[in-house]
């Protein structure tokens, strides 16, 4: 299959693995002695710390309000929305997490306008023209009112201050394509309602690493763009458009690990950088300019194993989580959910029904079925975000004909022509990148994780 598309971006994947969870099991003595220094402290405290509030204390004497919010509330603002800015410390069972054995990634797209969208398209300063899609000039805006519905359970309410409140001195780095990207512009824009405007910044120190500071908590959310994770040429910013040929170093990862180090939450995602042809072009030996076309799963193989290999010898999983986005789906063949009439997703309003007949959109799934083998059989634990299939429901999400504020002034004569080349590959924000986010945050906030 062949995507032609010019994205010049990314990608992101994910697999849920229970992380053991080890009690300590105490003797009847110990449990004693404990008790008393519990109830002690408890009585130091003067009752003014609630009792339940001990044991799950998750940070200790981190000052969680903000010196001073700015004229605007954002804190009203965002009450409007999905996003809840009240994270008061201790109430982790308000969290309401799911149960572990509930699937999140299975469920339905649930009709909402009443908590989605997460936050509106022009409150978020750091959206990219190429995924403003109201300001572009789509009309439509019900792609924003779905929430995901796992069947099994519900993912919690996205508390922006309770995940930063987590990242507090920390970092946390979405690596890969512009669908990476992509979510983490996502992030920060669920996160902004929290932070006042004079505490955050996105600083780019490299063609390849762009990060957004949140002062307030000294914490980094951060995009390091390597499309194939492994080293390529399309690493290079003139590499980028995706027009040329796409040559990867298959056994050559360090000059981008290098970045990945010390970090402690790493998110990674590559797919749509390979689909361009069955066969992908390798290098014969790093720095040399001689190449072999091989078939792609192979490649994609040799790449994640060179990926796992970097990650078993450089990441500690006591300081680290690690996760891998699956394939972001796309949606260029109408005929693929019975639309005869459509061209590729340029006219789609609505999801595919989730309980219609398995969908197919042209997903590779031999690529996805590589990435579940190799995450799940690493000694570091791999949570796999399995964002595929509900993301294949979402037909209607793309950023499609509104790329750019140009696509305002269309006539209905040049979004015919413009339908052919809709881009049915990145998505509108807020939108689909958001629940992907919920998902990941999902994983992030239990505080034994
Ligand atoms: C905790 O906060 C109190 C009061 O704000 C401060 O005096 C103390 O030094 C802090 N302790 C630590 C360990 O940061
Ligand atoms: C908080 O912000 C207001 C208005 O921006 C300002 O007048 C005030 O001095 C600030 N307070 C602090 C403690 O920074
Ligand atoms: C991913 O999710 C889909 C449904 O949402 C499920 O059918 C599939 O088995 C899952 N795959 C993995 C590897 O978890
Ligand atoms: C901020 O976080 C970084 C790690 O991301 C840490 O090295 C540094 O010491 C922290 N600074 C403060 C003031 O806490
Ligand atoms: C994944 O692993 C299973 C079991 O080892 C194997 O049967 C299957 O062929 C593998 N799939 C891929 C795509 O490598």
């Amino acid at each position: 299959m062949t995507v032609s598309s010019n994205f010049n971006q990314y990608f992101l994947h994910t697999q849920m693995k229970t992380q053991g969870c080890h009690f300590y099991r105490p003797s009847g003595l110990q449990i004693v002695v404990l008790l008393a220094i519990f109830l002690l402290v408890c009585s130091l405290f003067d009752n003014r710390m609630s009792f339940k509030s001990i044991p799950f204390s998750r940070r200790q004497n981190v000052s969680h309000q903000p010196s001073n919010y700015s004229s605007q509330s954002p804190k009203e603002n965002s009450k409007a929305f999905g996003v809840d800015l009240d994270s008061k410390e201790n109430e982790q069972e308000h969290v309401g997490l799911p149960p572990e054995n509930c699937d999140i990634f299975t469920g339905d797209w649930v009709f909402d306008r009443f908590t989605r969208p997460l936050y509106i398209e022009e409150d978020c300063e750091f959206l990219q023209e190429s995924m403003t899609c109201i300001r572009n000039g789509r009309k439509d805006t019900v792609y924003q009112n779905w929430r995901w519905q796992p069947r099994g359970c519900s993912l919690p309410k996205f508390k922006a201050k309770l995940l930063m409140e987590k990242l507090q001195g920390k970092r946390l780095m979405f690596v890969g394509d512009s669908l990476n990207h992509q979510q983490w512009l996502s992030l920060i824009c669920l996160i902004q309602y929290a932070i006042p405007p004079s505490k955050k910044s996105l600083t780019t120190y490299s063609s390849s690493l762009t990060v957004f500071k949140a002062e307030e908590y000294n914490a980094t959310i951060e995009f390091y763009w390597a499309p194939f994770l492994v080293q390529s040429n399309s690493d290079s910013l003139d590499g980028r458009s995706g027009q040329g040929d796409r040559i990867i170093a298959a056994e050559s990862i360090s000059k981008h690990g290098e970045n990945w180090k010390n970090v402690e939450y790493l998110i990674f995602d590559t797919y749509i950088w390979w689909m361009k042809s069955i066969y992908t072009k390798v290098y014969r030996s790093e720095g040399k300019l001689e190449y072999d076309e091989i078939e792609l799963p192979v490649a994609y193989e040799r790449a994640l194993r060179t990926w796992a290999k970097w990650v078993e010898a450089n990441v500690d999983p006591k300081k680290t989580h690690v996760f891998f986005n699956s394939m972001s789906p796309t949606h260029v063949r109408s005929l693929d959910w019975g639309n005869p009439d459509g061209i590729k997703c340029s006219t789609e309003t609505t999801p595919i029904p989730s309980n219609s007949k398995p969908v197919y959109v042209g997903t590779n799934r031999q690529l996805f079925n590589i990435a579940v083998n190799v995450t799940g059989s690493m000694k570091v634990p791999v949570n796999f975000l399995n964002i595929t299939t509900l993301s294949e429901y979402r037909k209607d999400a793309h950023v499609s004909l509104y790329k750019d504020v140009d696509s305002k002034l269309l006539s209905p004569d040049q979004k015919f022509t413009r339908a052919k080349n809709a881009d049915c590959l990145h998505w509108c924000l807020p939108g689909l990148p958001d629940t992907w986010n919920e998902l990941l945050y999902t994983q992030i906030v239990p505080w034994w994780f």
